[in-house]
């Protein structure tokens, strides 16, 4: 087999335009894992174990409310008294009946000023005037629907695997010892797959979150290892002459 310094110029170029361009795709597809699962802190274990498997010890409400109550002007002497009666609420299964004894006043004193239905449709918050529309915010945060995980699932697991077909054919050409070449080769494709079954796992429980780190980081990144060794070796390698 030719290796890649013996190519032809016209398939260099072709598999210099494929690298290039596909390389970029890759990069940029890590910076927008990076903006879309990292947090506040970047691409944390925890960011990503909430990305999966959310945050479930907090409702959208919960996690807001302390904010909300100050931005409502409540008397620092007050606001205990609402997240107690909030929290009860939700750890008790968020019944109608205590809604309305217990969550309904509180709302209206203090929160439909800004979340009646007009108010949000100007403010672009959710409207808290029903029963239905408070427990919508009370949802705890599951993570990543199973929708998600699927739709995610198809668009990677089959453009990836082209991508990481293409990478390995021409990294196969690379003067490379052979035992670490067949794991270079092989690792992206596996990588994926345990990173995949990863967001399934991690989506039912946090400690699965070590698979998806592990496959992200070495599926990707690798077959971009590989597609740098084998433009370098392509351009800056001395062809060996035909015998
Ligand atoms: C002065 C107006 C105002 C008051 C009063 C107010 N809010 Fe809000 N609220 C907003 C705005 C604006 C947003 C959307 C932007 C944001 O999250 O800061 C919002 C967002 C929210 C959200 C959605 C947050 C998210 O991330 O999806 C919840 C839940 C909420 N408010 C609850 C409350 C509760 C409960 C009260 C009463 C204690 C309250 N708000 C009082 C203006 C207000």
């Amino acid at each position: 087999m030719r290796q890649l310094p013996e190519l032809s110029i016209a398939e260099k170029l072709v598999h210099t335009g494929f690298i290039f361009l596909v390389g970029l795709g890759l990069l940029v597809a890590e910076a927008y894992v990076y903006v879309t699962v990292g947090g506040k802190q970047g691409l944390t274990v925890q960011a990503v174990t909430e990305h999966y498997y959310g945050n479930r010890s907090s409702s959208t409400l919960q996690t807001v409310l302390p904010r909300m109550m100050s931005f409502a002007g409540m008397p620092a002497s007050e606001q205990p008294k609402m997240t107690a009666a909030v929290n009860h609420w939700i750890a008790n299964g968020e019944s109608k009946a205590e809604y309305e004894s217990s969550i309904k006043p509180l709302i209206a004193a203090n929160c439909l000023k800004c979340h009646s239905v007009a108010m949000s449709a100007q403010l672009h918050n959710p409207p808290l005037a029903s029963y239905d529309d408070v427990r919508k915010v009370a949802q705890v945060d599951t993570g990543m629907s199973l929708s998600s995980m699927l739709l995610n699932g198809m668009v990677h697991l089959t453009m990836l695997g082209v991508i990481f077909w293409i990478a390995g054919w021409i990294f196969s050409k690379a003067r490379f010892p052979s035992l670490p070449k067949y794991v270079l080769i092989i690792l992206p494709f596996i990588a994926m797959s345990i990173d995949f079954a990863g967001w399934f796992l991690t989506h039912q429980n946090p400690i699965f979150v070590w698979m998806v780190l592990i496959g992200g980081a070495l599926s990707c990144p690798v077959a971009l290892l590989e597609m740098f060794l084998s433009l370098i070796q392509m351009w800056f390698l001395k062809a060996r002459p035909a015998v």
